[in-house]
């Protein structure tokens, strides 16, 4: 935040204890939550500094250290985003941050629900490592091919970057993917069932449909770019439909009121 006001992004990030203090707000929300979350995920860029930055290992120390506060009955899911592993992604970044945090890219099942995490830093530039961006190719054909052939329920996916803000024809910028990119990956997750992808980046809200795809991407807890608040979305799957709502870390503090307000928005829709 800090960088972002200064206008400086390098030497600017000097300072993060205004993160510390949001994100310590939001595992006090989360861990309030009723019912219990299945998982909570972090849609990328966990921390600031750049790989080969300073500052940037004790922004990975102090965020761990806050983590540790999450109810350990639930999970966390980690995505990586441009600045856990810079805009282009060498093999040494992408190693030094599978030592940190786990996998770049995976998938998981919970309650019958289909879920992929993708490395979209392999999308947005895959230059610096091309067997690795082809090795997840071959993996998420396969785990498509998967969600396809076992026809479940909900298939949904997690990447930092959003394939697109708005619509799925806009231009590309630094927040959305290449458009060649984009329509394959759309027409790719549509065809196997993909419901919904999940992302972050942009810290504003924003989304919109390509079919029956949703795509969401969500502010942050920390930076804000636009008129949104320090948030989190909460997402209910039922059998029929994802459900999900921005809320600021404010709103969440009063679970009594999110859990009316969550309810009411399941009955709406
Ligand atoms: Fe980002």
């Amino acid at each position: 935040m800090k960088a972002y006001a200064v206008g400086d992004c390098d030497s600017g990030g000097d300072e993060w204890e205004e993160e510390l203090k949001l994100t310590q707000q939001a595992v006090g929300a989360i861990n309030q939550l009723n019912p219990k979350p299945k998982f909570f995920v972090l849609c990328g860029d966990l921390v600031h500094g750049m790989p080969g930055t300073p500052w940037r290992e004790a922004q990975i120390h102090d965020l761990k250290n806050v983590l540790k506060d999450v109810n350990p009955e639930i999970p966390l899911v980690f995505v990586s985003g441009n600045h856990d592993l810079g805009n282009t992604p060498t093999p040494e970044t992408i190693q030094s941050y599978c030592k940190q945090w786990g996998d770049d890219y995976f998938s998981f099942w919970i309650g019958g629900v289909f879920f992929l995490v993708l490395n979209s830093q392999l999308y947005f530039d895959g230059s610096k490592c091309p067997e690795l961006k082809h090795a997840q190719d071959v993996w998420l054909s396969q785990q498509l091919a998967i969600a396809e052939e076992r026809k479940c329920k909900h298939a949904i996916v997690f990447q930092h970057i959003p394939l697109f803000l708005r619509e799925p024809s806009e231009d590309h910028n630094y927040f959305n993917l290449e458009l060649s990119i984009r329509h394959e990956l759309l027409e790719k997750f549509h065809k196997a069932g993909v419901k919904a992808v999940f992302s972050g980046h942009y810290h504003k809200n924003a989304g919109g449909l390509y079919k029956d795809l949703d795509m969401v991407v969500s502010s942050a807890i920390g930076c804000q770019l636009g008129e949104d608040t320090h948030g989190l979305r909460l997402v209910a799957v039922t059998a029929e439909k994802i459900f999900h709502r921005y809320y600021s870390l404010n709103e969440l503090s009063n679970s009594a009121e999110i859990e009316k307000d969550f309810m009411t928005l399941m009955k709406q829709n």
